[in-house]
Formats: structure tokens, sequence, C-alpha cells
């Protein structure tokens, strides 16, 4: 059954005077086991962050990975970044979900396959400097982790000030980040505390999840 969730971002007095200061985004979800067909708690999270750091986004280029619902990818869109969304190409599903997604919020995206560890001609197109990668809780199957790393390190190779910024959360018998980030060259910064990013009313939607937001880059060489 297909239902449609409500998303409502509202912008604190404090902040800037630029942009608008609410917006409501309408998401598709249905509800069964296909994990890339629900709204995740990390997504709300990553979501929110974007909303609130819009500026850094507004004229972006934005590739979200394994973006499910698209949550993040479709706030990005909405102020003002050119967005690319993937999700794994044997989930056709998803992928037409999103795409009900974005029309059901009149924001274009660009909406592909991207199946992590997995080179196509399409892939290298998807490289850009000074590109934002957003992934919610792509951190979740461990036997995952490298075909995603291998992806990600793909896409920052060589691309100045492209960035991976995630969310996720930390489940028993994960590997550590600090492992993976070793093993692939990569270096990982905590942006702000996870739940403190999340106005009260959206809090109970993480429902005690310890979540953590990290911008990950390429480690810097010693020279
Ligand atoms: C836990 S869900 C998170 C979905 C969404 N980002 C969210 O937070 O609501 C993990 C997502 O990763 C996608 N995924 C899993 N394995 C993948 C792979 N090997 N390549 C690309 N996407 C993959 C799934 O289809 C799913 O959409």
């Amino acid at each position: 059954m297909t239902t449609v969730s409500e998303h409502q971002f509202r912008r604190s007095s404090s902040s800037s005077s630029h942009g608008s200061d609410r917006l409501s985004v309408s998401i598709c979800e249905v509800m069964q086991k296909d994990y890339g067909l629900y709204v995740w708690p990390c997504s709300i999270v990553l979501a929110e962050y974007v909303w609130q750091n819009w500026e850094q986004f507004h004229g972006a280029f934005v590739l979200e990975l394994g973006a499910g619902t698209a949550l993040p990818g479709i706030v990005a869109a909405k102020v003002g970044a050119l967005v690319i969304l993937t999700d794994s190409d044997d989930q056709p599903q998803v992928l037409e979900n999103m795409k009900r997604t974005c029309n059901l919020n009149q924001v274009e995206c660009v909406i592909q396959g991207l199946t992590w560890g997995q080179w196509e001609a399409t892939s290298f197109t998807l490289r850009r400097p000074s590109q934002i990668i957003l992934g919610a809780d792509v951190l979740y199957e461990s036997r995952d982790f490298d075909d995603l790393f291998a992806t990600v390190k793909f896409l920052l190779q060589d691309m100045e000030d492209s960035v991976f910024i995630t969310t996720y959360q930390r489940r028993s018998g994960h590997r550590s980040m600090e492992y993976l980030m070793a093993k692939w060259g990569l270096q990982c910064t905590r942006l702000i505390d996870a739940l403190e990013i999340l106005p009260t009313s959206k809090r109970s939607l993480v429902n005690g999840a310890s979540i953590e937001l990290v911008e990950i880059k390429l480690r810097k060489m010693m020279s």
C-alpha cells in the first residue's frame, strides 16, 4: 500500500533572512519489506541538515547514494541544488517511487541506477569537482560497506572539494568507521550532534536511534 508522508521544515528566526522560511515535502512510501521504500530516521536527520545549511546546497551539484525515498535529495532540490538521485540498479521499484515523489514535489532531479562497487559507462559522468554526495543510512548491511566506500572513493578521487555527507546509525556488529577510513584512504569529521539538529517536534521520529552525522573526504597525503 502506497502512502504519502508529509515532512515540514521551518527556519528559526535567528537564521539567515534569505530563502524561504518554511518548506513542506511529500514522500511516497510503500509499507513493505523493501527497505528503500520508506523513510529511515537517518534520512530525517540528513534532510534537516540540508535544510539548515541551505546556502551550502543552493546551486551545488548534489548526488544522493542509496537514496530510497530520497527525502534529503528532494530538500536539496527544493533549496536550489542540481540533484541526481541514485539507488541500486536492481531496485527498479525504488527508482520508480523516486520519480513519483519528484513529480509530487514538482522538482526535476535526474534519477539513475547506481549499484555500489559496480562501474558502467554512466558512472563516469557522475564524478564532479565540488560535488556534495549525500547518503542516509547507507551503512546498513556490513557486507556492502566495501562496495559503498569503493564507490565513494571513485567519486571523490581527483575531484577537488567534493565531499560525502552521511548519516549512519550505530548498529551492533558494524565494523568501525576508523577501520573503514584507514582502509579506503578517507577521513571522517563529525559535523554536528544529530539529535541536536532536529527540532523537538521531530525527535520522536528517530525513536532514540544513535545517529552520527559526518563529512567524509579523501585523506590528505603528507608531503
Ligand atoms: C536503509 S535504506 C536507506 C534508504 C534512505 N536513504 C533513507 O535513509 O530513508 C538503504 C538504501 O540503500 C540502497 N542500497 C542497498 N544496497 C545497495 C547497493 N549495493 N547499491 C546501491 N544502493 C544500495 C537500498 O536500496 C536502500 O534504498
